[in-house]
């Protein structure tokens, strides 16, 4: 496997690895690990920060967004005997080191460095079900002279809200114990910025957060102005050179927490110091917690389970093409990006989170479809008791407040039926629809399937009197902030959505004997269409959307913003375009809005502020939704084109997006090359490629799920697992193991002719399989749970 080697890192042997060569990388490369419920961000020099549960409701450590500074962190100080210092993670003392190596794992992070004759390898990860965080440090004297070190742990107590703008006000709640028998600073908060019944911010900080070391500490602080000084610095906090420590703790701080340890090493010595910082429910629980991690062996069982836990998730979808990158990517990097930091996390650098965004975590949800799909049934149940009795929902909401916004974006309630389409494809489970859930605003449960159809019932009524969708304030693309405050203007994509979305359920409805509701679907679904194709339809292609005034944008008439992508990809997934209008959106898809870095989201940018379109104008020329690569449009691009048996394009759609075909020139791309970034700056941006808001992007989901189902053709239907291979001519052959509905799948693809698409033979477990249908259109059943086949498929 090629490793893709930059002058910054490279993967390792496996795979499973980013290895990082330098701390100099051009933005922080960043690791985003979460458990589910506890969760860090890591950086290549040692920044980041903690929580529990909410990354900004619930933030352990302090940390502020600043891309190019990356000086909040969780850091380890070394001095030596000679009063030398330096960072086990390099910052923030940057020391020049002999070596430095940072390996981002599937789960963990190892910054490995050597400092003046000292190595020190420092191992973060969290235990699978406890709310802590491991830093086993392993110090190794690679000189010719015993040695005695001092180190030193530090970091500042946030234990609430994150950012702690107002941290006058806040500090004066924090109280800081140590513990000397478990070695642990004890921190907690008597205010929590959560509303109670009675009255807002009146109520403790529900935890006791603790940071301790496994051998005995020589001294601790929890004072800032001790440790770092009054005029230290973090690069030079005073407490390092002193003896001991101050010892502060207690209340009229500012807190923050540090242990001095002492280590003495012969040459070629080693020893291990673990570290842990956690969130416990109690005293008692933080004491037990901090004592349990002290043990070597503890540590080492819990990241063994780590590991089973993560391979377990991470195996049951595995490809082999002749594409490396899509291999790793498909593998390894997309799953566990979508898992820990879209679903789990819900935080990264670029954007710090912690909410629910209604569309989002559900459209991420449909990666654990191939792993577990109980868990995209959860979400959707989640997602349920967020919807107003009326069908509209939350745009997103807060988990720990309950705190959520309601706006006139149209979408946002469309993609729980979209999402419960999928999971009935993957699972064929159809009780779902008759489990129960409550609304926010009606604690009367009623069953999913009134839930989907309150949300498409409330969107047919939010029509146009032409017959078109209200775009309101938005439509997916959340920048369309004002075309329609008036509720007049129009979204073309939202009629492709519904159109969709009417198809799926009136089959959906026809199952359930629900005649009326199949029928008055499958009518409006008709007219949609025409509708659509006759006013929607701009000559060459379809327009976006109508302002409040009617004026037509993403139109040609317009010198700005004359083509958007969405109108064109979901015309085809949505069923709205016949073929030859299908083929001629394509061609127009890949003559303007194909460039070398993936397919634009609108082209041309535009240049000026239109308050009756919205913030999305505002943006600078090429950045983001205003003209660059959004990567979570760009990915609906490779399912049109691999529909109209575009193979070679949608692979190069596919390749495109791949960050680690970007990440080749990583000083233009800037961004980590192991995980997509949110958009990748247009043509008419003076940085054309420059990549950004990695991590917190909704293209990892989709991009793994493009890539399976709709390049590779392996897909689920309500009949079975259909096989449909779209793939660059060139390929000879590929092969996917995949579960389906508890069997495995081991499918080989053979493409002796060197075809894109369309199968001529089929053959299952050695026998040929029955070919009535199309060569596009073959489906092998679901077999028992637990039996595994061979799939063997031949294109031409
Ligand atoms: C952001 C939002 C997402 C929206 C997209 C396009 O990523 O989180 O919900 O669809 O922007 O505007």
């Amino acid at each position: 496997m090629k490793n893709f080697k930059t002058k910054y890192g490279h993967f390792s042997k496996d795979g499973k690895e980013y290895v990082i060569t330098t701390p100099r990388t051009p933005r922080p490369w960043i690791n985003v690990i979460s458990n589910g419920d506890y969760g860090i961000t890591v950086s290549q020099t040692g920044g980041g920060y903690s929580w529990r549960t909410h990354a900004q409701l619930n933030r352990l450590t302090r940390w502020d967004q600043d891309l190019i500074k990356d000086e909040w962190g969780k850091y380890i100080y070394l001095r030596d005997e000679k009063g030398n210092v330096w960072s086990a993670g390099w910052k923030p003392v940057c020391n020049k080191p002999d070596f430095y190596e940072c390996r981002h794992g599937v789960g963990y992070s190892v910054i490995t460095s050597k400092n003046f004759g000292i190595e020190t390898e420092l191992m973060m990860f969290l235990p699978n079900a406890d709310p802590v965080e491991i830093w086993k440090l392993t110090i190794r004297n690679r000189s010719k002279k015993s040695r005695a070190i001092n180190i030193y742990s530090f970091f500042e107590w946030a234990l609430g809200q994150s950012p702690d703008w107002h941290r006058e006000f806040h500090k004066s709640f924090i109280e800081t114990d140590y513990d000397s028998k478990s070695h642990s600073i004890l921190a907690t908060k008597r205010l929590w910025e959560v509303p109670t019944d009675r009255g807002h911010w009146n109520t403790n900080w529900p935890y006791v957060a603790f940071h301790s070391s496994s051998l005995t500490p020589i001294s601790f602080d929890t004072n800032k102005e001790t440790f770092l000084g009054m005029y230290g610095s973090q690069a030079m906090p005073a407490g390092v050179s002193k003896k001991t420590l101050d010892k502060k703790k207690g209340n009229w701080l500012d807190h923050i927490a540090s242990l001095q340890n002492v280590i003495n090493l012969k040459p070629n010595e080693e020893k291990t110091i673990i570290f842990n910082v956690g969130c416990a429910d109690s005293k008692e629980q933080a004491i037990q917690l901090a004592k349990k991690y002290h043990s070597a062996e503890n540590v080492e069982s819990a990241f063994v389970q780590m590991q089973e836990r993560w391979n377990q998730m991470l195996n049951t979808v595995e490809v082999s093409t002749p594409d490396d990158s899509m291999n790793l990517m498909e593998n390894t990097w997309l799953k566990y990006q979508a898992i820990s930091g879209r679903i789990w996390g819900r935080t990264a650098y670029y954007q710090t989170g912690g909410a629910f965004g209604f569309r989002d975590q559900l459209q991420d949800s449909q990666i654990w479809l191939m792993i577990d799909p109980i868990r995209t049934k959860n979400q959707l149940h989640l997602h349920a008791r967020h919807q107003f009795n009326d069908g509209t929902v939350y745009h997103w909401w807060h988990p720990m407040s309950e705190i959520g916004l309601r706006n006139q974006i149209m979408d946002n309630l469309l993609w729980m039926p979209f999402v419960m389409n999928a999971y009935l494809q993957e699972t064929k489970n159809y009780s779902i629809l008759d489990e129960a859930e409550p609304f926010v605003d009606n604690i009367t449960p009623e069953s999913m399937y009134a839930h989907c159809t309150k949300a498409i019932d409330k969107s047919l009524e939010r029509f146009s009197s032409r017959g078109l969708p209200l775009i309101g304030s938005g439509d997916w693309n959340d920048g369309l902030s004002a075309v329609g405050l008036d509720m007049k203007g129009e979204s073309i994509w939202l009629g492709h959505f519904i159109h969709r979305i009417l198809l799926d359920f009136s089959s959906i409805a026809k199952r359930r004997n629900d005649a009326n509701v199949a029928e008055r679907y499958s009518s409006k679904a008709k007219v949609l269409k025409e509708t659509l194709n006759t006013i929607g339809w701009d000559g060459d292609y379809y327009f976006g959307a109508t302002k409040d005034s009617g004026v037509k944008i993403g139109s040609k008439e317009n010198s700005e913003g004359s083509v958007w992508l969405n109108p064109q990809t979901w015309a085809i997934i949505g069923q709205v375009s016949d073929s030859a209008r299908s083929e001629k959106i394509m061609d127009i898809v890949e003559q303007k809005l194909e460039k070398e870095i993936g397919t634009l989201l609108l082209y041309p940018a535009y240049k000026t502020p239109d308050k009756n379109v919205g913030y999305l104008t505002r943006y600078s020329p090429g950045m983001r939704e205003n003209g660059g690569v959004y990567t979570h449009g760009a990915t609906w691009s490779v399912i049109a084109a691999a529909m109209l048996g575009r193979g070679e394009t949608a692979y190069r759609f596919y390749s495109k997006l791949n960050p680690i075909n970007r990440g080749k020139n990583p000083d233009k791309y800037v961004a980590e090359p192991y995980v997509t970034s949110g958009n990748i700056e247009g043509p008419n941006s003076k940085y054309f490629g420059r990549g950004g808001w990695t991590w917190y992007s909704g293209s990892a989901a989709w991009l793994f799920k493009v890539g399976l189902e709709w390049i590779l053709g392996v897909r689920a239907t309500e009949n079975g697992l259909q096989i449909d291979p779209c793939i660059p001519s060139a390929w000879k052959g590929f092969n996917v193991k995949r579960t389906f509905r508890g069997a495995v799948y081991n499918i080989e693809v053979k493409n002796p002719d060197h075809v894109q698409c369309g199968i001529k033979e089929l053959w299952v477990d050695g026998q040929r399989h029955c070919m009535t249908k199309g060569p596009r259109e073959k489906i092998i059943p679901s077999f028992e749970q637990g039996t595994s086949h061979t799939v063997v498929a031949i294109l031409g």
